[in-house]
């Protein structure tokens, strides 16, 4: 079969220099076996146009930076596969984020305000002794605190959720799913009514419109509905005894 040739239609803006608007710039590449978004995209940057800004780290699904909107769909580029998107493919940076340039966005600083905000430590009287044993803790409650905590931070949960395209201030399923985290932690002594001071409003649980755009595009699969859901529950009991 004859390699394909790939036409990219990428935003370009560069927020130092305001004056000049954003615009789709087109480049075409010839499609190479197993080719991702990661090397395509290099490619075009060091054969095409040395200026043209993204962010990759780990290549491999882990470190959260490469996500973007490809065609459409927030996900991250370095596990995307070219041979998986139709011939004209269309890239943009995740939206809700400070954009850094052309595909390169800020997450950084939003979970740091968001951790910030949901106090995402565990949260206890008992004083460290460093040399006493570890607590135990069951092995259900481990794997669940396992499973939520492998959040990569990459943003694609927040680019893809119209809640917070419209409320700067909302904390997103990542938010939530952090401070699910900590709930279901029993070493973390908050009580219900101190999670309803952090996540019980409209910018936080009560804000989400719960149509799961977030569970869709969490590129690894983290069960954010259950997340959601377990939360609003928990939020909607303490609401009611206040
Ligand atoms: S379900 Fe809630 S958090 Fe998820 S995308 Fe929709 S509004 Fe956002
Ligand atoms: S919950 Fe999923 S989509 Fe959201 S930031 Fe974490 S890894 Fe990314
Ligand atoms: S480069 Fe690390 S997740 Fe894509």
């Amino acid at each position: 079969m004859n390699p394909r040739q790939l036409t990219f239609h990428i935003l370009r803006y560069n927020p130092d220099t305001p004056k000049q608007a954003p615009t789709m710039q087109t480049f075409e590449l010839q499609e190479e076996m197993g080719m991702t978004l990661f090397i395509a995209l290099n490619k075009i940057r060091e054969e095409q146009d040395p200026s043209l800004k993204f962010d990759f780290v780990c290549r491999a699904g882990i470190c959260g930076s490469c996500g973007m909107l490809i065609n459409g769909r927030p996900t991250l580029a370095c596990r995307t596969l070219t041979k998986d998107l139709p011939r004209d493919i269309s890239l943009m940076p995740l939206p809700v984020f400070k954009l850094l340039g052309d595909l390169s966005v800020d997450t950084g600083t939003w979970f740091r305000d968001v951790s910030l905000r949901t106090e995402a430590w565990i949260h206890t009287e008992k004083v460290f002794e460093p040399k006493a044993q570890e607590e135990r803790m069951d092995n259900e409650t481990a794997l669940n605190i396992y499973e939520v905590e492998r959040c990569i931070e990459c943003g694609c949960c927040i680019g893809g959720c119209a809640t917070a395209n419209i409320k700067p201030d909302f904390i997103g399923a990542a938010g939530v799913n952090r401070v699910s985290r900590f709930m279901i932690d029993p070493r973390d002594e908050r009580d219900e009514q101190q999670y309803f001071d952090v996540v019980g409003s409209e910018d936080g649980i009560f804000g989400c419109i719960g149509l799961m755009a977030c569970d869709d595009n969490c590129p690894i699969g983290i069960p954010l509905q259950g997340q959601l859901a377990y939360v609003r529950r928990k939020m909607a009991v303490a609401g009611w005894k206040r």
